[in-house]
Formats: C-alpha cells, structure tokens, sequence
C-alpha cells in the first residue's frame, strides 16, 4: 500500500517554537481547530504536545486531508481528530464549535478573501476570551523588509499574483472588524511571527 503521509522540511524547525507559544495562549481544555493543516505532522507533533486539547486539523486539499489521515493511522495520538474539508474562504464552515482557532502558513499563499474569511469563521465561532493564533511571515509598518522575506515576496507573487506577505496592521484591521484585540506579537526563527488575537 502506498504511504500517503507527506513531510513539509519546514515543520520539523518551527514546530517545537510554535508549541511553546500554544502551550501558553491555548485554553485548558476544549477543542482547538487548525485551519490549513498541511501535511499533518504540526497536528500530529500539538496533538501530542497538548494533550489536555483535542486537536482537530483541516485543509481544503484532498491529498493533504489523506497524509493528515495517514499520519493520524500512523501515529493513533487519540486527541486527534479526523481531519475536515475547510475552505477558509468558504462563507460556511462544517464546524459548529471551537474554542481556539490556528492558522500556520496559509494567509500569505492564498488569496486574502481566505484571510477575510478566516476572520470570519473565528468571528462566529469564538466567544469572549478565546484566541485565534497565526504563525508566517509578515509585513510590517515602520520594519524594513528582512531580505530573505522579500525574495519570498517576490517568489510567491511571481507563482500566483494574488498571493504575497500581507501587512500585520491590515490582518489586525480584519480581527478587529470580527471582535478581536492584538493580544502578543511574538518574533519567531527564520523572520517568523505567531501573531496572538483574543475575542473581545
Ligand atoms: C504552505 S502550506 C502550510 C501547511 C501547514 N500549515 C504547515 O505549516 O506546514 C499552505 C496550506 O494552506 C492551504 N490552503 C490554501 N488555501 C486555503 C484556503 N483557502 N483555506 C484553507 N487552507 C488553504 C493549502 O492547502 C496548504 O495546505
């Protein structure tokens, strides 16, 4: 049989800093849903690393969704949810509750109305006190532009226009539009940011 689990080199390096982070803004207890999963091993490696949480991945891609799955038979970490089918930009979301939201590496490699819709969904779905958490690389006013991020500018507009690093002020204007407060800015490895907002 074939494996379907896929690697992204990337997670390997920023998985463990991500966990420190979540470890300190996610709630107690409750359900945490990643929209953009990816391969699944960020889920994989949080599920484990919180385990007090259920972990509920999610990505718009079937192979994605399949390797999020073989890793999950792979690896039977039991807070780990089945993935879903989530399209961040989708006005409706298969998803009743959730009590935090995370979201690595997907608002500069899709479209904003993913980002807007994004936005959205954490509007709906959260309550007063609940977090949304973002990790990438960003823009930022009054920052000059860290070289190694620019050529990633320059290299994801050339594969598709309306990608590109968003501005950290214009995320936070989104949130904000749906209830949500700038809680932490939290400089990362590689000119990473996790970017931390709290329903009002
Ligand atoms: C660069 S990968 C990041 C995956 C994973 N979070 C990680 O950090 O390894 C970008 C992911 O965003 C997902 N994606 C793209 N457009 C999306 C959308 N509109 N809604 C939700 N996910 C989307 C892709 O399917 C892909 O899995």
């Amino acid at each position: 049989m074939s494996d379907l689990r896929r690697t992204a080199p990337a997670v390997a390096r920023n998985r463990d800093p991500i966990l420190d982070v979540l470890r300190d803004v996610l709630p107690a207890s409750g359900t945490v849903l990643e929209v953009a999963s990816g391969t699944g091993e960020h889920a994989i490696h949080f599920a484990r690393g919180l385990p007090h949480l259920d972990w509920q991945p999610s990505d718009p891609d079937a192979e994605a969704r399949a390797s999020i799955e073989a890793w999950r038979e792979a690896e039977s970490v039991p807070n780990l949810l089945a993935p879903l089918e989530i399209d961040a930009a989708a006005a409706e979301w298969p998803v009743s509750h959730a009590d935090a939201l995370v979201c690595i590496n997907m608002i500069h490699i899709s479209p904003w109305a993913a980002t807007e819709g994004l936005m959205a969904a954490a509007g709906r779905l959260l309550t007063t006190g609940e977090p949304l958490v973002l990790y990438g690389p960003y823009r930022r006013e009054g920052h000059a532009i860290e070289p190694s991020n620019a050529a990633f500018d320059e290299d994801l507009k050339r594969r598709n226009p309306a990608w590109g690093l968003r501005l950290l002020d214009e995320v936070a204007r989104q949130a904000d539009a749906r209830g949500f407060a700038l809680e932490r800015v939290i400089e990362m490895p590689a000119n990473n940011l996790t970017v931390v907002f709290r329903k009002r």
